[in-house]
């Protein structure tokens, strides 16, 4: 089956080609630049221009793939949750697109999608962090011919990290996950974002928190692992972000000088990270699965990576994390969900059918 998936949620413009669990596709063209000058996303802003990017975003994934509009078996999109206005963009072009070829369309749920990218192993090169290459003069990033690794699918304890959200999902076979915890009130990377702007970091702060980190003493000042010996399996950073804020009031010199920034990244990364991994290696043993997958921009971070892979090579579980460049937001992982779903039997989404932006993950 050869299907073209959209993702528009928030502000990366992503259009996909996957063809029998192989991503021949995968452009993704972010907006992060236009969205700093203002400290965060601008909804209305991030609309215009999905509007002005998804007709070329589409020529360019579907140029890659070297395919024909009239080649395609299928297409999606994701259906929610996300911004409103961002996500009628992608959700209402790809449903006029599958009208008028006379294909079938499926309406995807981002977080679900999320779950599956860590099988999705690109092929041929390894991007890592170094994606300088394969961005386009247009600022376009172009990759491919990943391959969705499901032969060796095990059940897993899934965590989804971003921007928007925090959240631990049982896997318990394909298509059929169970959400245990999410977070009660600000996001990991939205608490990476917060507490690097009150350290004077430009938005989003999360990647560049990380570099300054790397340099950093993570053990130099202590800050609280908010829920980490609560028996649910939710988050919650908020409380770690105001007493970044007093701290940051308390010690005004402090950000004078560019390490001791390093070492209040290091530390404050480190009170994220201890959280994330303790709960969900704790969620894991408890439910008895003995693979973990992370995924989400906040996956992008290399202590986040480190510790996850200390930690399960200590429970001697397996680990999948998604690759860099399909930790934050891209269409592959849209696409290849999609492709499972139809193949399983699960009926197209009506062309009636709206977006979702709440659209709650169960
Ligand atoms: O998944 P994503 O691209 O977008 C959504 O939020 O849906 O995630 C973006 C988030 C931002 O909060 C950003 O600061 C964070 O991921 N992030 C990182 C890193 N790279 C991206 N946080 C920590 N370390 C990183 N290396
Ligand atoms: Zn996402």
């Amino acid at each position: 089956m050869t299907l073209l998936a959209i993702e528009t949620s928030c502000d990366e413009t992503s259009v996909a080609v996957v063809r029998d669990g192989k991503v021949l596709s995968n452009t993704v063209s972010s907006q992060i630049k236009l969205h700093a000058e203002y400290g965060g996303v601008v909804p209305e802003l991030a609309a215009r221009e999905h509007l002005r990017n998804l007709v070329p975003v589409t020529r360019a994934a579907l140029q890659a793939a070297q395919l024909q509009p009239d080649q395609l078996d299928a297409v999606a999109a994701t259906q929610g949750p996300g911004l409103p206005a961002a996500l009628l963009v992608g959700f209402k072009a790809a449903q006029a697109f599958a009208f008028a070829l006379k294909k079938p369309f499926l309406g995807i749920h981002h977080h679900e999608a999320h779950l599956y990218s860590p099988w999705i192993r690109n092929a041929e090169h390894h991007l890592g962090s170094e994606e300088a290459d394969q961005t386009g003069r247009d600022g376009t990033r172009r990759s491919g011919f990943g391959t969705a690794d499901f032969s060796s699918f095990q059940p897993n304890m899934s965590l989804i990290v971003s921007g928007g959200h925090t959240l631990l999902v049982l896997v318990e076979s394909e298509l059929k996950h169970r959400v245990l915890g999410s977070t009660t009130d600000d996001a990991a990377g939205e608490c990476f974002d917060k507490t690097g702007k009150l350290m004077g970091l430009p938005y989003p702060a999360g990647p560049e928190m990380d570099r300054l980190s790397e340099s950093g003493n993570p053990k130099a000042y202590d800050f609280p692992r908010p829920l980490l010996s609560d028996a649910s399996d939710d988050f919650s950073f908020s409380g770690l972000k105001t007493s970044v804020r007093y701290f940051v009031r308390d010690h005004p010199d402090l950000l004078k000088e560019m390490q001791p920034v390093r070492d209040l990244c290091a530390s404050v990364q480190a009170a994220i990270v201890e959280v994330l991994v303790a709960k969900t290696i704790r969620a894991a043993k408890r439910t008895g699965v003995r693979c973990v997958t992370a995924s989400g921009g906040v996956t992008c971070n290399r202590t986040l990576r480190r510790e996850l892979a200390r930690a399960c090579e200590k429970e001697a579980f397996t680990l999948r994390l998604a690759e860099r460049e399909l930790c934050t937001d891209n269409a592959a992982m849209i696409g290849i969900l999609a492709e499972r779903k139809l193949l399983a039997g699960i009926k197209p989404t009506s062309f009636d059918e709206e977006i979702k932006p709440g659209w709650v993950l169960e």
